[in-house]
C-alpha cells in the first residue's frame, strides 16, 4: 500500500527490511538459481548485430566459468573411489574444485561430524552460515534442534551427518540438482566406508536428490525407501525423508511428524534382527 507521503513508504520499507535484518534474512533470493548467464545470452541474440568491437575490447573480462557437470562427476567418482577412509575422503572434497558452490562464496568445505562407525546416517541439504564458519554439518539453530532430538531418541552417539553438497549455497539458497549430482559420490563413498544400517534424509532437497523422486517433503517423510548407490554392488539401505530441522524451527507444530519417523527409526535400528 502506498501513502500521500513518500516518506512514510520509506519508513515503512526500512522498518520491513530491519525486521527481516534481525530475523537473520541477509540476502533476498528467488526459489529457484536465475541463470543470468543464460539472459544475457538471449538479450544478445535478440540485439540486432552490432559491429564487432576492436580487437583489443573483446580482450575483456570473460564471464565467469560454468563448471562442466560431466566432467566434475568423473573426477568426483575418481577422487571419491581413491579415498580409503574418511580422513582422505574429507581431503578428497577439500581438494575438489568441480561444485560450482566452491566460487560462489563458501569459505571452507563442510564434510561431516559424528561417529565413523554409526548404525544411522543423516543426510542433510548444504551447509549454512554457521556451519561454513565452522566446517561441520548442523551445528546453528537447525543442528542444535537435531541434537536435542537425537539426544531424546538415545541416537545421539549412534549417528554420522553429512549434506548431499559440502559448500555454503549463497543466500542459503537450496542447492541446484547438479550442484547435488556433483558432490554424490562423495556422499556415497562416506556411506560406503562408514556402513551405517539406516539412512535418514533431512529435508525435501535432501530426500529428492537420494531417492531420484520429485514428490515434496510432506508427502515423503516417515516412509521407508530402499536406497541404493549408483554404483556399487546393488546392496539396498532401508532410508526414511523426514523434515529438516530448520522447517520445524519455523513450524513447531510439525515436529510431532519428524518426531513420530525419528522413534519409527529407532524402533527399526533397535529391532533384533531376524536370522534369514
Ligand atoms: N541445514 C542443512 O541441511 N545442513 C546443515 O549442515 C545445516 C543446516
Amino acid at each position: 500500500m502506498t501513502t500521500a507521503d513518500p516518506r512514510a513508504d520509506l519508513k515503512a520499507v526500512e522498518s520491513l527490511l530491519a525486521f527481516w535484518a534481525e530475523a537473520g534474512v541477509d540476502a533476498a533470493y528467488a526459489e529457484e538459481p536465475i541463470d543470468r548467464v543464460a539472459e544475457g545470452k538471449a538479450r544478445l541474440l535478440a540485439r540486432p548485430a552490432a559491429p564487432a568491437p576492436p580487437a583489443a575490447v573483446s580482450r575483456g573480462r570473460a564471464a565467469a566459468p560454468q563448471p562442466d557437470i560431466a566432467a566434475g562427476l568423473a573426477e568426483a567418482r575418481a577422487l571419491a573411489a581413491a579415498a580409503g577412509d574418511l580422513e582422505a575422503l574429507a581431503a578428497a572434497i577439500a581438494a575438489f574444485d568441480g561444485c560450482g558452490l566452491k566460487r560462489e562464496g563458501a569459505t571452507q568445505a563442510v564434510f561431516a561430524r559424528g561417529n565413523p562407525n554409526a548404525e544411522l546416517m543423516i543426510v542433510g541439504e548444504g551447509p549454512g552460515a554457521d556451519e561454513d564458519r565452522q566446517g561441520k554439518p548442523f551445528v546453528g539453530r537447525a543442528g542444535q534442534l537435531l541434537d536435542r532430538m537425537l539426544k531424546a531418541a538415545g541416537l545421539e552417539d549412534r549417528v554420522f551427518i553429512t549434506n548431499t553438497v559440502f559448500w555454503r549455497p549463497p543466500g542459503n539458497r537450496t542447492p541446484t540438482p547438479a550442484e547435488q549430482a556433483v558432490c554424490a559420490p562423495f556422499v556415497e563413498r562416506a556411506i560406503e566406508l562408514v556402513k551405517p544400517q539406516m539412512l535418514m534424509f533431512a529435508g525435501g532437497a535432501s530426500a529428492k536428490a537420494m531417492l531420484k523422486v520429485d514428490e515434496g517433503i510432506l508427502s515423503l517423510r516417515g516412509r521407508w525407501f530402499d536406497w541404493k548407490a549408483e554404483t556399487g554392488d546393488g546392496h539396498a539401505l532401508p532410508a526414511m525423508p523426514t523434515l529438516h530441522p530448520a522447517f520445524l524451527l519455523r513450524q513447531p507444530a510439525a515436529k510431532k511428524k519428524a518426531w513420530i519417523d525419528l522413534l519409527t527409526l529407532t524402533e527399526r535400528l533397535d529391532r533384533p534382527s531376524r536370522p534369514h
